[in-house]
């Protein structure tokens, strides 16, 4: 196996997850909604709506990652925009799948990302990948649907792996460039009481299992992306200053000005989510980053 194509390769994984195949020998190939064939990871041209692709990148791979979707933070989420939310991870499939089935061989591997989001509001409960979602969470029905189209795949692909994406922590964007804007001004702030459970990954370890998934033959199915040590948004947010070797102030923000501020969209932050990390150890998995304190350490010292 040796051309690895990555939709939403341009994202915030899919670069990292492309340096780190590319360093392994892999050659890798994005599909994006801007064809850019000059870039370090060239980018082929796929047209959800169109449902068009230049076609040569599918016939090119021997195993797709599928990352694409609009952002679930950037945007208010009006109908219109849910759709797009939705239709990203889920047409992007079909017209994957439409494309795979022109090719004169079978597919061997196809990983897709799914989201912690499945799970919806847990609690304090762990959940594992056998947890049921929650129905009328629009993050929880985007992710079913999600899955379901990539499941969708299966009779045309050898091997199809699911990982559901925790919260990636990187200083390049996601969650926790946000959160650490504030300390800049020696002011943190966590959510509500600070107990729900915030299902953290280092975003080394989050390339490494998407590139586990893919050379692991037993690697099939669900998988949870996160480490196995989920911590509380309270003592996540106390432990930025920690890594990043400053005092601060951490005071908490109201849940209701939270979702005033954020909309049904604060269900993103707000929700607790103990997500067990048990099934992809048991693959022979190994996390670099396990710890939170060492994990953002790292980030921070080595600008991850
Ligand atoms: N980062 C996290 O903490 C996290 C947590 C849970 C789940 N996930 C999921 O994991 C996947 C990758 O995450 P990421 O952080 O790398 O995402 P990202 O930085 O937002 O990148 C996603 C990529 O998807 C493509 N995309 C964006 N909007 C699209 C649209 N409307 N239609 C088609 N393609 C679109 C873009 O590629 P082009 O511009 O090249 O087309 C973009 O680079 C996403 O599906 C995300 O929901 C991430």
């Amino acid at each position: 196996m040796k051309n690895i194509l990555i939709t939403g390769g341009t994202g915030l994984i899919g670069m990292e997850l492309s340096k780190k195949l590319k360093s392994k020998g892999y050659s890798v190939a994005h599909l994006s909604r801007r064809a850019n064939k000059q870039a370090t990871f060239p980018a082929y041209k796929w047209d959800i709506n169109a449902q068009t692709i230049e076609e040569e990148a599918v016939e090119w791979a021997d195993a797709i990652i599928h990352l694409a979707g609009a952002s679930l933070v950037d945007k208010r989420w009006s109908d219109a925009y849910k759709k797009v939310m939705i239709d990203s991870r889920t047409k992007s499939l079909a017209l994957l799948h439409k494309y795979i089935k022109l090719r004169s061989r079978p597919l061997k591997t196809l990983v897709s990302a799914s989201a912690i989001g499945y799970y919806g509001e847990g609690g304090n409960q762990w959940l594992d990948e056998r947890s049921p979602p929650q129905p009328g969470d629009f993050k929880s029905d985007c992710c079913v649907l999600w899955e379901d189209a990539a499941k969708a795949l299966k009779p045309d692909v050898s091997r199809l792996a699911i990982l559901r994406v925790g919260i990636v922590l990187s200083t390049k964007g996601g969650a926790l460039e946000k959160m650490a804007l504030s300390f800049k001004a020696r002011v943190g702030s966590y959510f509500g009481d600070g107990s729900a459970y915030s299902p953290w990954i280092h975003i080394d370890d989050m390339c490494r299992m998407f590139i586990h998934a893919v050379e692991e033959d037993h690697v099939e199915g669900i998988y949870n992306g996160v480490a196995p040590k989920p911590v509380t948004n309270k003592e996540f947010i106390e432990t930025i200053p920690n890594a990043l070797g400053v005092k601060a102030l951490i005071v908490p923000t109201p849940t209701i000005a939270i979702k005033l501020a954020m909309g049904e969209m604060s269900t993103v932050v707000l929700h607790s989510v103990r997500v067990s990390a048990q099934k992809i150890l048991d693959t022979g998995f190994v996390f670099e980053h396990g710890e939170l304190l060492g994990a953002l350490e790292d980030i921070f010292k080595n600008k991850r």
